[in-house]
């Protein structure tokens, strides 16, 4: 089969989503699949990339990304129409010429955020009638969305802890209203944007007096902004798999972000601690945890992708508190998917490698 992995994107996970793409283009098993590469620039252009998508890294002074260039890349329904479950990919010069390059056969959408991971381009990839990777259009978009993501959790009998949505009408309408409510929380907070991801725009709050301004932060990133109560514990994952054919989803090892307090310690996990500093937190896969408490995060990342409808893939992540309960964090449909990334590095202690979990990935996108 021939595919097509998608990657860059307008999110501020731009460049988490190159890296995830080197580290997929250079696992993915091609004997089995063609691959054709599109990245799509930080303006939302899809282009045949300039630069090898393998090269991508942490390592350079500068994010890597995917350049502009003069010729688009657009993908149409296929020739059968929706029965054919296939794409053509076209590209078109700055002279409007266009060159066919070829049908698809599935997507690997290897992308973060909104306008990626949010059900935006899975409508897209619907509307041109082709199977894709991961969650649907509904799962992506609740997924995103740190607000109905909780709502789900607790409608499934999961623990959410307390938190605070401000969305942009209730701002407009009654700001203090808005401040008083999320004072009831207790310090520290974390503010938030509803809809991004790898920490951007969030601030811990550990003094009312930083609320407002931890508040225009994360609008920068999306004017609605949810405010979580600080939880003790330890950050536990766990990685799910879905299966073909209606079986249960399959769950990995748990994994543990263990994050150092050295003197230049992040305040929390950021993106700089995710990313760029080696020191800064260290992931733990088995984590370090009695054999009932793995059994039962297990458990509850399978309640937690059953509530939002999940499919294909999904990173879970919860607290371990050290009243030994379990609060539940987030989900992730496309979680970062470096070879170091938590969720092959859990799926690898469970004894599927990086190549045959991407195997599997696109085949369950094809059955
Ligand atoms: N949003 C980032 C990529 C993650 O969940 O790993
Ligand atoms: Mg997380």
């Amino acid at each position: 089969p021939r595919i097509l992995v998608l990657y860059g994107g307008q999110s501020s996970e731009h460049a988490v989503s190159c890296v995830t793409a080197a580290g997929v283009l250079r696992a993915i098993d091609t004997s089995r699949f063609e691959v054709v590469e599109v990245g799509i620039t930080a303006a939302g252009q899809w282009t045949r990339p300039v630069t090898d998508p393998r090269s991508h890294s942490f390592d350079g002074a500068q994010l890597p990304r995917v350049e502009p260039t003069a010729s688009s890349v657009q993908l149409h329904p296929g020739a059968g129409g929706s029965a054919q479950r296939s794409a053509e990919l076209v590209e078109i010069a700055p002279d409007l010429s266009v060159t066919s390059l070829g049908r698809v056969d599935a997507v690997l959408p290897l992308l973060h955020g909104p306008f990626g991971e949010d059900g935006t381009l899975q409508g897209l990839l619907e509307l041109a009638g082709v199977p894709y990777v991961g969650a649907g259009v509904l799962t992506s978009a609740v997924g995103m969305d740190k607000h109905f993501m909780k709502l789900a959790f607790a409608a499934a009998g999961l623990t959410v802890g307390p938190w605070e949505t401000i969305t942009a009408r209730q701002w407009a309408a009654d700001p203090e209203a808005c401040l008083q409510r999320v004072r009831q929380l207790t310090l520290p907070v974390f503010v938030k944007p509803a809809r991004a991801g790898s920490s951007t725009g969030i601030t811990r709050v550990d003094d009312w007096s930083q609320l407002e301004q931890a508040l225009e932060t994360a609008r920068k990133f999306d004017p609605k902004v949810i405010v979580e109560q600080g939880i003790q514990g330890r950050e536990i994952e766990c990685g799910v798999l879905g299966s073909a054919g209606g079986a249960a989803a399959r769950t990995s090892e748990c994994g543990e972000i263990v994050v150092h307090q050295g003197a230049e310690s992040h305040q929390f996990y950021d993106f700089t601690a995710k990313y760029t500093d080696d020191a800064a937190a260290e992931l733990s896969c088995p984590a370090d945890l009695p054999a009932g408490v793995s059994e039962e995060i297990r458990r509850q990342a399978v309640i937690a992708f059953n509530a939002i409808d999940g499919e294909g893939i999904s990173r879970v992540d919860f607290f371990y508190t050290s009243e030994g309960e379990l609060v539940i964090n987030e989900v992730n449909t496309m979680p970062g998917f470096t070879p170091i990334s938590m969720y092959p590095q859990m799926w690898k202690a469970s004894g599927l490698n990086y190549t045959e979990l991407i195997t599997e990935l696109i085949q369950l996108a094809l059955d």
